[in-house]
């Protein structure tokens, strides 16, 4: 594990948790509730028992506004406590834990779906996440991932996105959090990350079928992976 990344994220995100909802809706014009609305529609025309669902990399529970909530039993986990405080408050009924996806203090074979958001760039070892997920999922347990991977060039549009999240962004995000480095961690973090191709590799490696992998944004998408 590499801890250093661990501890500058966690850092990174209690420091921008007061203004983190507001910045997210203002920096996409609104499209993120359009990205987890279509996340929740993928999520329920795949999951067979709404029993126990894991929101990992929860953060301030955001996921929990949009869906999740016929699910009798609903958890959070994030490192990041600041994050989890306005959580707490927004959503009585779900239980927020402190821990990271890497280490999952569940037992095997007892999760019946797990979700992570904008959360798998941020792991400090994603194949180890993958690991544990498989782990803690039950058969036939649905992994859904909502993330954005780095810009291809090509179109116009793809190239006006890339101008404005590597650029733009960080400045923009500071603005509104008052935390440049934050955001300037937010768009090198989606730069350097791996293509939707590899996660799904990796994904296979962990005895995962990817049952869907649908592209909502030039760089977003959400991935569906069934335990085998
Ligand atoms: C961009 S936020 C996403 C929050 C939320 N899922 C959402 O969609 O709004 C990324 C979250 O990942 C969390 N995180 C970072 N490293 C993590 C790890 N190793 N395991 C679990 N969560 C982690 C951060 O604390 C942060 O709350």
């Amino acid at each position: 594990m590499n801890s250093l990344k661990k501890f500058k994220v966690i850092k990174t995100f209690n420091s921008i948790a007061d203004r983190y909802i507001l910045a997210n809706h203002l920096l996409s014009f609104g499209q993120d509730v359009c990205w987890r609305r279509t996340l929740c529609e993928q999520i329920y025309s795949s999951v067979k028992e709404k029993g126990v669902v894991l929101d990992v990399a929860t953060g301030t529970g955001e996921n929990f506004k949009y869906c999740l909530n016929d699910f009798k039993v609903k958890i959070g986990i994030d490192p990041a406590r600041k994050m989890m405080e306005i959580g707490k408050k927004r959503f009585p009924d779900v239980v927020f834990m402190e821990g990271i996806a890497e280490e999952l203090p569940f037992r095997d074979n007892s999760i019946d779906l797990i979700t992570v958001s904008f959360g798998v760039r941020n792991f400090a070892d994603r194949k180890e996440a993958f690991r544990e997920f498989n782990r803690v999922l039950k058969k036939d347990g649905i992994l859904a991932v909502l993330e954005f991977f780095p810009m291809e060039n090509g179109s116009f549009i793809n190239k006006a996105a890339s101008a404005y999240i590597y650029n733009i962004l960080p400045y923009l995000g500071g603005i509104i959090t008052g935390n440049f480095n934050a955001y300037k961690y937010l768009a090198k973090s989606i730069k350097n990350f791996i293509m939707p191709e590899i996660m799904k590799l990796e994904l296979k490696e962990r005895n995962f079928d990817v049952i869907n992998n649908h592209r909502i944004f030039p760089n977003v998408y959400v991935i569906l992976g069934r335990k085998v």
